[in-house]
């Protein structure tokens, strides 16, 4: 059940030292890329990360965040540059790679991996490091490994349904 995936992820900040598998990691990339996205268009690029000295650098691009050295791979997702003009009034590159990263977590979720999303990075910096052009603006990054389980998570609380939805019209 999808929902047994949802229910099980958690933000990983603690990993094992140990590889992803390749066909795990494969599993991963292939629920990114069945995602949807605006008229199909897929208008993004992932760049899989393994280099240990790479990711070592990556840790200051993340706002120093330290445990995301133990990570034995990292996804960074980028605009691919070719723009969205087919007349969507929003910013669908960051619709699209949200969505295919999240697909990426669940099916981690679902193979006992963890991930955890990086929203506080430099931009520029991470670019720099690994050579994505300025037409592919970074959107979102994921770290992916097995979870150091040693370190027990404390779910985060969430804001009961009816704080979060209305039906038929707006209510506040
Ligand atoms: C877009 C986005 C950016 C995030 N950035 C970070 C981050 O830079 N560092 C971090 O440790 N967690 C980050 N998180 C994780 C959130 O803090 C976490 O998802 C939230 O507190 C709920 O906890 P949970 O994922 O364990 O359920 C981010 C999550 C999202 C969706």
């Amino acid at each position: 059940m999808i929902l047994d995936a949802i229910a099980k992820r958690y933000s990983v900040r603690h990993y094992q030292d140990r590889p992803v598998e390749d066909d795990k990691l494969a599993e991963v990339l292939e629920a990114a890329r069945l995602a949807p996205s605006g008229s199909n268009l897929q208008p993004w690029k992932l760049v899989v990360v393994r280099d240990r000295a790479t990711i070592r650098a990556m840790v200051h691009a993340v706002g120093g965040q330290q445990f995301v050295e133990q990570a034995p791979v990292l996804l960074v997702g980028c605009k691919n540059g070719k723009g969205y003009n087919v007349g969507h009034r929003y910013d669908g590159e960051i619709i699209d790679i949200a969505i295919a990263l999240d697909h990426a977590t669940l099916q981690a979720a679902s193979m006992g991996l963890g991930t955890c999303w990086l929203g506080n990075y430099d931009g520029n910096e991470v670019r720099a490091i690994l050579n994505i052009p300025s037409e592919n603006p970074v959107v979102a990054i994921l770290a992916l490994g097995y979870p150091d389980e040693t370190h027990p998570h404390r779910p985060r609380p969430r804001k009961p349904l009816s704080e979060l939805v209305c039906w038929e019209k707006f209510t506040g």
